[in-house]
């Protein structure tokens, strides 16, 4: 800054003082709208959920979805989503026979955007999608169980299935594998990865498979042991 003038300079200073005002009130706006969005669109799920049990809505990728389905195709016995987000995987497992599918989901904006999405689908009537904590619902009638849910929260999952789920269930978990349980089949690659277990002996002491092995998965293409 050389001027000569006293004016101009004061001028200039102005202009920046402004610019700076102005990129201030922007941070202050986005910060303003972030909180609102997550006021208004997420929190409304997680009002009664522990912090640390909280799992944001992150939509399963399209071959992510076709391998929980490779996985359990064909499979009898009711089908749930634990925490079914926009319900795509609900509504595709309907469609490939699997039958009822379920949705549990907290967020009631998703709720309806499934809803949305099965009525489009001219499945409204067939696919149930309930606002519920997935903590708290019974999984004692379900055969095949579908998670996407955060690292943190399997090995807590992992006691919940196996304390509920009767003996010949299948649980199927997208991009994080469950804790310690051991896989008997893996499918896909990197975020589109799924692994598959059997609860072999049911009631409360329901264990998940010791042994890995692909053979349990009939037809099951690209499927590699883990
Ligand atoms: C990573 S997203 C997966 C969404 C969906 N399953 C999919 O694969 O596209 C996890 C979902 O679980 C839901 N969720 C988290 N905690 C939940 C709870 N305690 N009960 C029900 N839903 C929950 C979130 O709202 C979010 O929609």
């Amino acid at each position: 800054m050389e001027q000569d003038d006293p004016g101009e300079a004061l001028s200039e200073l102005r202009e920046r003082r402004l610019g700076a005002l102005e990129l201030l009130q922007a941070a202050a706006g986005s910060g303003l709208a972030a909180y609102i969005a997550w006021a208004l669109l997420l929190q409304p799920g997680f009002r009664r959920v522990p912090l640390r049990l909280q799992v944001p809505y992150v939509g399963a990728s399209e071959r992510q979805v076709e391998h929980v389905l490779s996985l359990l195709r064909g499979r009898p016995g009711k089908t749930v989503d634990l925490g079914s987000g926009d319900g795509r995987i609900v509504l595709a497992a309907h469609k490939c026979g699997l039958r009822p599918a379920v949705g549990y989901e907290l967020n009631p904006w998703l709720v309806g955007l499934a809803r949305l999405h099965a009525w489009r689908a001219g499945c409204a009537g067939s696919v149930c999608y309930l606002r519920e904590d997935l903590w708290k619902v019974s999984l004692r009638d379900c055969h095949n169980v579908s998670v996407f849910l955060a690292p943190s929260v399997l090995p807590l999952l992992e006691d919940k299935l196996q304390a509920e789920l009767p003996a010949g269930a299948r649980v199927v978990s997208g991009r994080f594998p469950l804790p310690t349980w051991q896989p008997v089949a893996v499918m896909g690659e990197g975020l589109d990865r799924v692994w598959a277990y059997d609860v072999h002996s049911g009631g409360p002491n329901g264990q998940a498979s010791p042994e890995p092995s692909s053979a349990s998965v009939p037809g099951a293409p690209r499927s590699q042991v883990g």
